[in-house]
């Protein structure tokens, strides 16, 4: 399809996601939310797509939900907008090729729920990080009650969400909100330098790393060791793992083959 509010761009087998609507700070408005869920189906179908990179064009990362749209609903149209919203995270979620947010600005609200919901998220030196919803009398609806906690701790989490206040990139670091800081010249290098890691690995290897993760998180610990064992099986049965193996036995280079 055609996009109107964010750009799809794909090189090196990674797909580029930027999110556009500067004028707005790249607020999230109900087109742009269905283009985002577009664009993750998209790049999670093509063959020529192994990784994911989102961004915002401008000074913003995403600075959250649109405030003028949320103004004007009513309790069923919000739970169903929240219900939308975090089914198109899901998406980036679960996906089997990873997703990472290159931060470049404000993340904000729905913003910082759409990083937490990547696979690993990179920040600018100008990048910002908040939960401001309390402000506008709400609470996030895309997730950031549930993610923020698993990621930074329970502590941490609520002095973010009952303040609304907004950190920093090197206080995100600290927090364990994102993984790396980086000059701003240098993110999305520097992000591709990270995916470009990870398309050397095995394929296979990494969506089932991904999905250990992502279903083995909220389980019981036997439970989700369980499931490692029977991935770790799985994959002991894979043409990939034949290559991996041999390729470290000769002292050669891999070439997986996703099979
Ligand atoms: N929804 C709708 N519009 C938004 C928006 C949002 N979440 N965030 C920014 N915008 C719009 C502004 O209304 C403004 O539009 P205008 O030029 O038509 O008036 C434009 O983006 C630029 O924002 P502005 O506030 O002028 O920039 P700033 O540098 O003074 O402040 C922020 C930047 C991010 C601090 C401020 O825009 C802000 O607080 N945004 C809301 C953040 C938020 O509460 N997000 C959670 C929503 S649940």
């Amino acid at each position: 399809m055609g996009y109107e509010l964010l750009t799809f761009q794909v090189a090196d087998r990674i797909a580029a996601i930027t999110v556009n609507r500067p004028d707005k700070l790249n607020a999230l408005n109900d087109a742009l939310m269905h283009e985002l869920g577009v664009a993750i189906d998209e790049a999670r179908s093509r063959d020529d797509v192994g990784a994911v990179l989102l961004t915002g064009a401008g000074r913003a990362f995403v600075a959250g939900a649109d405030i003028a749209e949320l103004a004007e609903q009513n309790a069923v149209e919000g739970k169903s907008r929240a219900e939308r919203g975090q089914r198109v995270f899901r998406r980036f979620e679960q996906s089997p090729k990873p997703t990472l947010a290159a931060v470049n600005g404000f993340a904000l609200g729905g913003g910082c729920e759409l990083a937490m919901a990547c696979h690993i998220r990179l920040a600018s030196e100008a990048a910002k990080f908040g939960q401001p919803e309390v402000k506008l009398g709400i609470v996030p609806g895309y997730g950031a009650t549930q993610r923020l906690p698993r990621l930074v701790g329970k502590g941490r989490a609520l002095q973010l969400l009952l303040t609304g206040e907004m950190i920093d990139a090197a206080e995100a670091y600290r927090i364990g909100l994102v993984n790396r800081v980086v000059p701003a010249a240098e993110l999305l290098s520097a992000a591709r330098a990270m995916l470009g890691g990870i398309l050397a690995q095995g394929p296979l290897a990494v969506a089932h790393c991904i999905e250990a993760v992502d279903r083995g998180y909220d389980l019981p610990l036997d439970d989700a060791i369980a499931l490692e064992a029977s991935y770790f099986g799985l994959l002991s049965a894979t043409t990939d793992k034949a290559e991996g193996m041999r390729a470290f036995l000769d002292k050669r280079p891999t070439r997986f083959e996703g099979r």
